[in-house]
């Protein structure tokens, strides 16, 4: 039996997505051709003038859920890569053109790719500039983060598994024509991936479907499940506006910045030392857990989680119920009028062959970012302990951190050539 045969469909994706290479390209396309009484859908194609100068602008083409919240895509590539060479204008081109053959090869939205394109702080030193972004640092008493060193970073992003390892494969010459489209140039020759190479999840039974990659979910987690904790995120009003993460000035104005943070997640504890009383409190707020406004999933709020009124709580509640919610602690970190500072691209991830997430975020600047966290690591909170009753920190543990500038689409393309 192959082990298309042995395992569901969307578990085979999933494992596809993560194995990677055209090899696995190839085996997911045969899948999908075979897969009984379905009919294989067109993937849309595009037209690069369709997209947005924002690289980040991807709210207008996501899907939304009944209540209005915007459902990010299914499959996720994160894709590191180095310069080979110190860069030229003529490279800068060739690069433009690969990625406005993508472009063309698929359209732009959850059925087609969306992507982005961010460099990190040593692609600067490279072109002897000054980094727009600061290199990353520990955040809080409590980690100890190997940090992202590679130039830059590719975000791939559909809901078809086929449409993620294509794109990759082609920008890096390994085939011509992506969806039927060729390609005009490859990044081949300029760029060349680094390590780590990184994927993930996310969506209603997307944690079940990659349990056996985990050694099998705890008991207690629903099959259903839209990420590995147990509880749906990204809901509207928690989430910054496109427009709060844009910079407003200076030679990225358009863009934006990424910070990239992976965590490993011990579930099983999560599961067993947890009931669901308490995984509501620690994640949302003890008044969420009393009033049960969450429901099982997250199903019972609409687009607004009750985050900033449990935030003013926070405080308190570590004083009088001994334990503090993630969102609640998290939102105090809003801007004064209730704005959330953070833009959440995050998606679980099995690359570390145990339960995780990459946090990848977009903020005006790397200071919103740090400012956030530090509100969510709750090291001024009294009356609960480092990790222990402090949002979901005793089950969450920081592996990776990497920084990116993401700049406007028109300069996305080995920015500041020739600038320096
Ligand atoms: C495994 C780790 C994590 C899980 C399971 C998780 C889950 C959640 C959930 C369920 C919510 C409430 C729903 C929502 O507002 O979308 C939330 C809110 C939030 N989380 Fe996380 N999160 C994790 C890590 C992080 C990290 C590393 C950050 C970095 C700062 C973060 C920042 C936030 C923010 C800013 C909010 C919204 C707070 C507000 O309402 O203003 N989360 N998270």
């Amino acid at each position: 039996m192959t082990r298309s045969e042995s395992v569901s469909r969307r578990e085979y994706f999933k494992w596809l997505v993560s194995v990677g290479g055209t090899a696995a390209l190839a085996a997911c396309l045969d899948a999908q051709n075979e897969a009984p009484g379905e009919e294989s859908v067109p993937i849309p194609k595009g037209d690069p003038s369709e997209r947005p100068d924002r690289q980040h602008a991807w709210n207008d083409a996501l899907e939304t859920d009944d209540a209005g919240n915007y459902r990010l895509p299914t499959h996720h590539v994160l894709v590191a890569f180095n310069l080979l060479d110190d860069p030229t204008a003529d490279d800068a081109d060739t690069v433009e053109s690969a990625l406005r053959s993508i472009e063309s090869a698929y359209g732009y939205d959850s059925d087609g790719l969306l992507f982005t394109v961010g460099y990190g702080p040593s692609y600067f030193e490279r072109l002897s500039a000054d980094s727009p972004i600061p290199e990353p640092r520990a955040l809080t008493s409590i980690e100890d983060p190997v940090f992202d060193e590679f130039d830059g970073l590719i975000h791939l992003a559909s809901d078809k598994p086929d449409v993620v390892l294509e794109a990759e494969s082609a920008l890096f010459g390994e085939l011509s024509k992506p969806n039927g489209v060729e390609m005009d140039a490859t990044l081949n020759g300029i760029v060349e991936r680094a390590d780590p190479r990184r994927t993930g999840f996310l969506g209603t039974g997307q944690p079940a479907a990659h349990a056996d990659e985990i050694g099998g979910l705890p008991d207690g987690i629903s099959e259903e499940t839209p990420a590995f904790m147990g509880f749906k995120s990204g809901f509207q009003s928690s989430q910054a506006p496109e427009d709060r993460v844009t910079l407003q000035s200076g030679p990225y104005a358009g863009g934006t910045t990424t910070h990239l943070e992976t965590l490993d997640i011990q579930l099983r504890a999560w599961f067993t030392q947890e009931d669901h009383w308490l995984r509501v409190a620690k994640t949302f707020s003890p008044e969420h857990a009393a009033e049960g406004t969450v429901g099982e999933t997250g199903e019972k709020l609409d687009t607004a989680t009750g985050a900033a009124e449990a935030a003013e709580q926070t405080a308190s509640d570590a004083r009088t119920e001994g334990v503090v919610g993630h969102a609640q602690k998290t939102a105090r970190a809003r801007d004064e009028d209730g704005t959330a500072p953070l833009l959440r691209r995050d998606f679980n991830t099995t690359d570390r062959d145990v339960p995780g997430l990459h946090f990848l975020a977009h903020q005006r600047t790397i200071d919103d970012y740090v400012r956030v966290r530090q509100a969510m690591a709750g090291e001024d909170i009294d009356g609960v302990g480092q990790r222990v009753n402090n949002g979901l920190l005793q089950y969450i543990f920081v592996v990776r951190r990497g920084n990116f500038l993401v700049p406007p689409r028109s300069k996305r393309s080995l920015p500041g050539i020739g600038e320096a």
